[in-house]
């Protein structure tokens, strides 16, 4: 099979070589089949979509940290209202299902390693199929004996999130855990070392919000000693009482469903933040990661960054096609098709009960795709990722 990567076309075994190298190629790959297969989604105006890319995997909505800003965990978190969640015999099933499916299984939380075991079996299971797989993780759960399981398992990317030095992280994250988290960073690079292997990609994840932004440069040049392959500063997606409330609003027009899911962005607080403040850390982190350093969404301009915070219109774009790309998998196996919680209780169905190739173009999916066509996007989309690339 040929993939369309960056306006070339090469083969799978030369795109697989290109990934194991390096961070952009995987992203590169992904990027160009989301863009080809979205090409050819436009000229669909019935809500079918071509296979998705990538699986968003919430594998548990538990956590062992209570972070301020967290959709599910922080001051407004919704964490605590979800259902049950699925046993470690129906993931397997599950997982099987959606890697025959997508080409990247993406997993989530809650904390995605207080299913350590579960999960190493679940990488192994999607690596024999020759799927990219990539977790997000707070890191306080890696030891030694889970980074070489990490390492050992073929996983891709290995996103550990960190937002500052230990004052600020552990004034969001809660004390002790920046330096549980700065060591689970040091096993994993270790484990690489000792095994030999490139991968997966080790990249720290920063999201930028007032407690931590003044104490971002000075995490800046501890992650500078620490030889990971990335690291990205992540603006913070969260959406004023109003637009949350409009939000449920229209949710409850048009789909006939009550929204809680998006409360958990609420925060009327965040023109708190230093604009000049954000635009000198970005400084400071190109200056210092050379070159191994993103921003996401890449806003990096002083006006634009104003803009971010304070103009809720201010996008990359007006309408989103996440869901003609993406697929999410919730802990209970319900099937959304945005991500995390903007509109979870939209479900397309139950992925322990009906394959998710059967749920992914059925009715309910092509209702969704036919509204958000119409609209382009819902008002609490202004702070989704959906909208940013
Ligand atoms: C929900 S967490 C789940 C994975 C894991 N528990 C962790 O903290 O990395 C996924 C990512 O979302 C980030 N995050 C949490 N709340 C956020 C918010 N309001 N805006 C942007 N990112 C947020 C976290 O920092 C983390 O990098
Ligand atoms: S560790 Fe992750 S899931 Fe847990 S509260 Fe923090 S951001 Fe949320
Ligand atoms: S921007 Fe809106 S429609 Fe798109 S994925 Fe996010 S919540 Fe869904």
């Amino acid at each position: 099979m040929n993939i369309k990567v960056q306006n070339r076309t090469i083969s799978t075994e030369a795109a697989l070589n290109v990934l194991r190298k390096s961070y952009r190629g995987i992203l590169g790959i992904s990027m160009g089949m989301a863009r080809r297969r979205l090409s050819r989604n436009d000229r669909r105006k019935n809500g079918v979509a071509l296979r998705p890319v990538v699986a968003n995997v919430e594998i548990t909505r538990r956590c062992n940290l209570h972070c301020s800003m967290c959709w599910l965990w922080g001051k407004n978190g919704v964490g605590a209202q979800g259902p049950g969640e699925l046993s470690p015999e129906e993931w397997v099933k599950v997982i099987d299902n959606v890697s025959d499916f997508v080409s990247m299984v993406y997993f989530t939380g809650g904390e995605p390693l207080t299913k350590y075991e579960l999960l190493i079996k679940l990488i192994r299971r999607i690596k024999m199929k020759r799927r990219l797989c990539s977790i997000t993780t707070n890191g306080t759960l890696i030891d030694r004996v889970v980074a070489k399981d990490l390492v050992n398992s073929g996983l891709d990317i290995l996103t550990i999130s960190i937002d500052g030095d230990e004052e600020g992280h552990d004034s969001i994250r809660g004390r002790g855990a920046f330096q549980k988290t700065i060591s689970g960073i040091r096993q994993m690079v270790a484990a690489k070392r000792e095994i030999g292997s490139s991968m997966p990609f080790i990249k720290t994840s920063t999201t930028i919000n007032d407690i931590c932004a003044s104490s971002l440069e000075s995490l800046a040049y501890q992650l500078r000693n620490l030889d990971v392959d990335m690291c990205q500063l992540q603006y913070p997606w969260f959406l004023p009482s109003r637009l949350v409330l409009s939000h449920k609003k229209k949710m409850k027009q048009i789909f006939g469903i009550e929204c809680q899911g998006i409360s958990g962005y609420a925060a009327d607080d965040m023109d708190r933040i230093s604009p000049d403040k954000i635009q000198s850390v970005i400084n400071v982190f190109y200056k210092i990661m050379n070159g191994r350093f993103s921003v996401f969404p890449d806003i990096r301009e002083l006006a634009d960054i104003k803009k971010y915070f304070t103009d809720l219109h201010f996008n990359f774009r007006k309408d989103c096609r996440t869901p003609w790309t993406n697929i999410t998998v919730k802990a209970d196996g319900r099937v959304n098709l945005c991500p995390d919680y903007y509109i979870p209780e939209y479900v397309i169905g139950y992925a322990q009960e009906t394959r998710v190739e059967d749920l992914w173009n059925n009715k309910k999916a092509r209702a969704f795709r036919m509204e958000l066509r119409k609209y382009g996007s819902f008002p609490g989309c202004a702070r989704c990722c959906g909208l940013f690339s």
